[in-house]
């Protein structure tokens, strides 16, 4: 793998305006975009497709669930899009749904493991009969099984998604900030290096570099962590 491809530098701008004055700052060092809800509802769709005819490859961050007729049809058009990556919520219907929009085409479904955001008692008070960790490895297994591409989890869960499925999926992890920079609203960190280390596939890194002075440094400092331990 290019090694700039490990790096997705998630695009969370309010506009387009923004979002192309970034991509033109970081040039060739960034290969690797994420789009998700903040851009993708004020023309970022669109951005998102030219961006690929560009030939950067974008993970449309959208983290899709419906019926699935409804994800088969809307997956397929995505593949069309020219997608590198979409999340879908990791139910098997869903799972199994997506796979098939995206057969024959280059799109890769990554499944949506369990929210950051959810504990335990989260997911108790919603009906689940069973704890994050064991959720966790309970949905790899089916990501693995629809024959999906990844899952996004964070760098704290790896030892479990690798538990459970080894390395049958790519592992997408976000939470990843260069020692130094602001930490933000993350709270379990790992640097671009223990990343890699770590055995991660791809980091999604938004504002420690699309919210500092000057982002081509930034990104050229986390290939640079990431060359010297490859
Ligand atoms: O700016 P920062 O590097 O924290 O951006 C991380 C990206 O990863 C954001 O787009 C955020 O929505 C996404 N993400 C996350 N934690 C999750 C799932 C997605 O930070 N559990």
């Amino acid at each position: 793998m290019d090694l700039r491809d490990r790096v997705i530098v998630a695009l969370d701008v309010p506009d387009v305006a923004t979002a192309k004055a970034v991509v033109e700052r970081l040039g060739d060092r960034a290969t690797f975009y994420k789009v998700g809800y903040e851009l993708a509802f004020v023309g970022g769709l669109a951005f998102a497709q030219d961006l690929a005819k560009s030939g950067k490859k974008v993970f449309l961050d959208l983290k899709l669930h419906d019926i699935p007729n409804t994800i088969e049809k809307g997956v397929g058009q995505v593949a069309r899009m020219g997608m590198a990556f979409l999340t879908v919520h990791a139910y098997p219907q869903t799972l199994a749904a997506a796979a098939r929009g995206a057969a024959g085409s280059n799109l890769g479904i990554l499944g949506v493991s369990v929210m950051t955001s959810m504990d335990d008692g989260d997911l108790a008070r919603a009906g689940y009969g069973m704890g994050v960790q064991d959720l966790i490895a309970r949905r790899a297994k089916q990501i693995c099984e629809a024959g999906c591409a990844g899952i996004v989890c964070s760098a704290t869960d790896m030892a479990t998604v690798r538990g459970a499925v080894g390395q049958g999926l790519k592992i997408v992890t976000p939470g990843i900030r260069p020692a130094g920079a602001a930490l933000g609203d993350q709270k379990r960190v790992m640097t671009p290096g223990e990343a890699i280390r770590a055995g991660i596939d791809h980091m999604v890194i938004g504002r420690p570099i699309t919210g500092v002075a000057d982002p081509a440094r930034a990104m050229q400092a986390i290939l640079d962590e990431i060359q010297a331990v490859s």
